[in-house]
């Protein structure tokens, strides 16, 4: 069995930070010892990672990803080869990529469908959530058997009526299955119904630039829906996820619940952390860049965001990497920003803009970790293998420079999308090495994956939650 020792480095997890040696063995954590100790002295290695002056991290768990997903009549323009390709570049060893069960599909073609699609082509490992765009008797007894093939966590929408909407019926009923079969409900939290009224009117009115994208899609709107869903999850007595949380509101809402002692947890992105509505309001359509539901928002709501990260009442940042070109997809909403495919490109700069957000003071880098790697991977049921840095673990590992700088752009990035939501962002810090189950994959910022490498990882039920 192949063994690596990284040595020299500042072992960052969730829990401490240490001066330690890693050792790997099978693709697997072996050892952690305390650099320079007798004991780390001792081990031999096929190879050795000279990590010294750099953090040893674990790689980034990306729960929320969209690659080659349907919207708005095109597909987001990552593959599974690409996105994942280019989270390895990022320092993201796992994503959790949303199945789409399609209106007059059942469950198991939608997932069938997104096998194909994953299968033999990612860079890093996967996972599945499941959207559910239907819920009826069929769909809630595919559930159960979903869970018990490892996809045990399903997306509803408030938003989106006539696609993937569902009615606070049709919630409460995946709701109630979820609470009996361990799966927990994610929820796209905006009234949607609403939102439709207030887009016809301003279309009404001739107001079709970008920017009315963000001023329609209202923040108390998503309050609103946030506090909805809170109070169907504490009738069927379920636990809740929100997704892509961007409103101080939302947070509010969130945070009082969990005064409450109830179980809501709730996802920010780094495009709500970083953007705001200035960006959608670029002018020549350049604010179409910036399409994205949950929409940005003024820049007030990011100290709130920030404070719900340090305070624990939001626990995740994923990407909603949803990418989509400037060049014939989201121009597709020239003149009617209701047409602009929703969605924005990401998955390859979360661990560095959060990594900035440690330089830049917002949170520790413990922290860091913990809301990128360590609690996606409990959550979603992938504790012990992956987020963390701990002996039985996948070798997910990333050698982390975090003196280097680095300028973000589209004439660098991995991602397949013909422009950056961060063109010429200064970052300090930059992923040099990434490992994947113990193979090199990045090394010294040059590409040594391969598509194919990346498994599917089934995971187990979503009840480590708190
Ligand atoms: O704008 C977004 N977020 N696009 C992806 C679909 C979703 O709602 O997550
Ligand atoms: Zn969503
Ligand atoms: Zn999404």
């Amino acid at each position: 069995m192949s063994r690596t020792v990284i040595r020299g480095g500042l072992v960052i997890t969730a829990a401490e930070e240490i001066h330690a040696d890693v050792l790997i063995e099978g693709g697997r954590i072996a050892a952690l010892a305390a650099h320079g100790s007798s004991y780390a002295d001792g081990w031999s290695a096929d190879r050795t990672i000279d990590a010294g002056g750099k953090y040893v991290i674990p790689g980034g768990v990306d729960a929320h990803t969209h690659m080659d997903f349907p919207f708005g009549g095109t597909f987001s323009s990552d593959t599974f080869e690409t996105g994942t390709r280019a989270a390895a570049w990022g320092g993201t060893t796992t994503i959790v990529d949303f199945a789409v069960q399609s209106r007059g599909h059942t469950l198991r073609e939608g997932l069938d469908a997104w096998h194909a699609k994953a299968e033999s082509q990612c860079a890093i490992d996967y996972a599945f959530h499941m959207i559910l765009s239907e819920v009826t008797e069929g769909t809630l007894k595919e559930m159960d058997l979903l869970t018990g093939e490892g996809v045990t966590s399903f997306k509803l929408f408030m938003a989106y009526p006539g696609v993937f909407y569902s009615d606070d019926g049709q919630i409460l009923r995946a709701m109630q299955r979820g609470a009996d079969n361990g799966g927990l409900i994610m929820m796209h939290a905006e009234n949607g119904i609403a939102i439709d009224v207030l887009v016809e009117q301003a279309l009404a009115q001739g107001k079709t630039d970008p920017r009315y994208h963000g001023e329609v899609r209202k923040a108390l709107l998503e309050a609103e829906a946030t506090h909805r869903a809170i109070q169907l999850a504490r009738v069927a007595g379920a636990p809740l996820y929100v997704v892509h949380v961007s409103a101080a509101e939302a947070v509010a809402e969130l945070a009082q619940a969990r005064d409450k002692g109830l179980p809501v947890f709730g996802e920010t992105c780094p495009q709500y952390l970083f953007l705001s509505t200035d960006n959608l309001a670029e002018p020549d359509f350049e604010g179409a860049k910036y399409v994205c539901s949950t929409p940005l928002r003024p820049k007030e709501h990011q100290a709130a965001l920030w404070r719900g990260l340090r305070t624990g009442d939001l626990q995740v940042v994923s990407t909603d990497h949803c990418p989509f070109c400037f060049t014939g997809q989201k121009e597709l909403g020239r003149g009617d920003f209701s047409k602009i495919p929703n969605g924005m490109p990401g998955v390859e700069h979360r661990m560095d803009l959060l990594h900035q957000a440690v330089v830049d003071g917002h949170i520790s880098r413990r922290r860091w970790i913990d809301i990128a790697c360590a609690t996606p991977a409990r959550m979603f049921g992938l504790a012990g293998r992956k987020g963390t840095l701990a002996p039985g673990a996948d070798a997910d590992v990333v050698i982390y420079d975090p003196r280097a700088e680095q300028t973000l752009s589209a004439a660098t990035h991995h991602m397949n999308v013909d422009y950056s939501a961060y063109e010429g962002k200064r970052i300090t810090g930059q992923v040099e090495t990434v490992l994947s189950r113990g193979e090199t994959i990045i090394d010294h910022r040059t590409y040594t994956g391969r598509a194919g490498h990346g498994r599917y990882v089934p995971r187990a039920s979503c009840q480590n939650l708190n």
